[in-house]
């Protein structure tokens, strides 16, 4: 199961990614095909920063991506990302004021992920808090027919959400990535369509 593991934190290494993470997105973009060019992406939760040069590469450079996080990454981007550091559900933060003056977007990724305690339904609990409330993100600033794409530990709380995501997007996806470490309790869930 190490070597696994090892191969994607490798892989990131060569490919120059700051974080293995990054092949989940690939896998989803490739099974979805969520990302295209000249698109507008906003990335939740973006510290290392790989989602968000994956999503730079293939929106191009008439793309944009705004990327948020809590933590500034240690990584340069390319023109089309605009980073900010702040948390995304700040009332009148910084982020919120970002993403209100580049909406709509074409597609909102949340990567995010609440500090753990290790105590398994508080960490179920704080993560569908944060996914449920990415979901209220999205549905303010997405365009119609856009995508959503967001992390959750899988738990009882998941079919609240995707109830929800149900009742904004025409398809609703669930993924597990390959690349998702063996033992994580991870899930992804792919709103498609975007109703409005
Ligand atoms: C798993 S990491 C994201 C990895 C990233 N997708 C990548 O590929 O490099 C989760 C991130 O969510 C961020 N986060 C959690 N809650 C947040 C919030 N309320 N606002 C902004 N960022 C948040 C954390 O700071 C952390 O950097």
């Amino acid at each position: 199961m190490k070597k696994y593991q090892d191969q994607y934190f490798k892989k990131a290494k060569r490919d120059n990614y700051p974080a293995r993470s990054v092949y989940k997105l690939k896998e989803m973009d490739k099974k979805f095909h969520l990302l295209d060019i000249n698109q507008k992406v906003l990335d939740l939760g973006a510290a290392p920063g790989s989602w968000t040069m994956f999503a730079a590469q293939k929106v191009g450079e008439k793309g944009i991506v705004l990327a948020v996080d809590l933590n500034e990454p240690n990584v340069s981007f390319s023109d089309q990302v605009s980073f900010v550091q702040g948390d995304v559900f700040e009332e009148g933060g910084p982020a919120q004021t970002e993403m209100e003056s580049n909406a709509p977007f074409d597609i909102v990724l949340s990567d995010m992920a609440p500090k753990t305690t290790g105590i398994k339904f508080t960490d179920q609990a704080k993560s569908f808090t944060l996914a449920i409330e990415a979901l209220y993100v999205a549905r303010k600033f997405l365009k119609a027919g856009g995508s959503f794409v967001v992390k959750i530990l899988e738990g009882p709380d998941i079919q609240e959400l995707q109830k929800e995501i149900r009742l904004s997007f025409k398809k609703l996806k669930h993924f597990k990535p390959k690349s998702s470490r063996a033992e994580s309790k991870e899930i992804f869930l792919v709103g498609l369509e975007y109703k409005g």
